[in-house]
């Protein structure tokens, strides 16, 4: 999978180099390429936004900057998703789609985000024909200072479920043998007893069956109080 992140912090995506993301690259399961954006301004300043039509708080950033960028990045067969807080919201649902496409750019807004005519211009039918999908998204109901961390969040979401890229791919199995794909049963490793807490003995009867039963209720457990 190619991945393409374009954002004014560049220095945001070291993270992209380490632990599973990092191997991933290693061995060429996953490209991750960081464009600055603001190499792409053409003035003194390396301006990047304007005050907004209409007027309002914030700046917005220029469409013109983006097009530059985005243009020789959007080939055919790929998910332009451009993050704010007002997009649709991210889950393993829209992970898993995601992980089986070829090529994902990462477009990061950042102050009140990018002017609207970019997403409109990369959804229009030229593109539509190339395979090109456009996705407005949310990590979730809070405003970040821009799309880096959310970029960031959902990379590593996706790129986990793409084959090869975990050590123990049974993991996957796992969590998708339940309920939502994401419900977790508590777990326990040693010592038996930590500051007077005992593992639950159904885990030390070697019954597989009943195991089974007691983590899927613990499970539904879990998910009720955390609700
Ligand atoms: N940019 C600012 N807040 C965001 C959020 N919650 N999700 C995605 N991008 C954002």
């Amino acid at each position: 999978m190619k991945i393409d992140a374009v954002t004014i912090f560049p220095e945001y995506f070291a993270p992209a180099q380490l632990s599973l993301l990092g191997k991933a690259q290693s061995k060429g399961l996953v490209d991750i390429q960081v464009h600055d954006l603001r190499a792409a301004t053409q003035d003194n300043h390396n301006t990047v936004d304007d005050t907004p039509y209409g007027g309002g708080a914030g700046m917005v950033m220029l469409p013109e900057i983006w097009g530059r960028v985005l243009d020789p990045l959007i080939v055919a067969d790929t998910d332009l998703i451009i993050l704010t807080p007002a997009g649709k919201r991210f889950n393993q649902e829209m992970a898993q789609s995601l992980a089986s496409s070829s090529h994902l750019i990462f477009a990061c807004g950042r102050y009140e985000g990018i002017d609207d005519r970019v997403r409109q211009h990369y959804e229009s039918s030229e593109y539509a024909a190339k395979n090109v999908r456009v996705h407005e998204v949310s990590i979730g109901d809070y405003v970040l200072g821009g799309g880096e961390v959310a970029s960031l969040v959902m990379i590593e979401a996706i790129t986990r479920l793409i084959p090869g890229v975990l050590g123990n791919p049974e993991s996957l199995t796992e969590e998708s043998h339940n309920s939502e794909g994401y419900l977790e049963y508590p777990n326990f490793t040693k010592p038996q007893e930590w500051r007077g807490i005992s593992v639950p003995e159904i885990l030390l009867s070697g019954n597989h069956a009943e195991i089974a039963k007691w983590r899927e209720l613990q499970a539904i457990e879990r998910a009720k109080k955390n609700l």
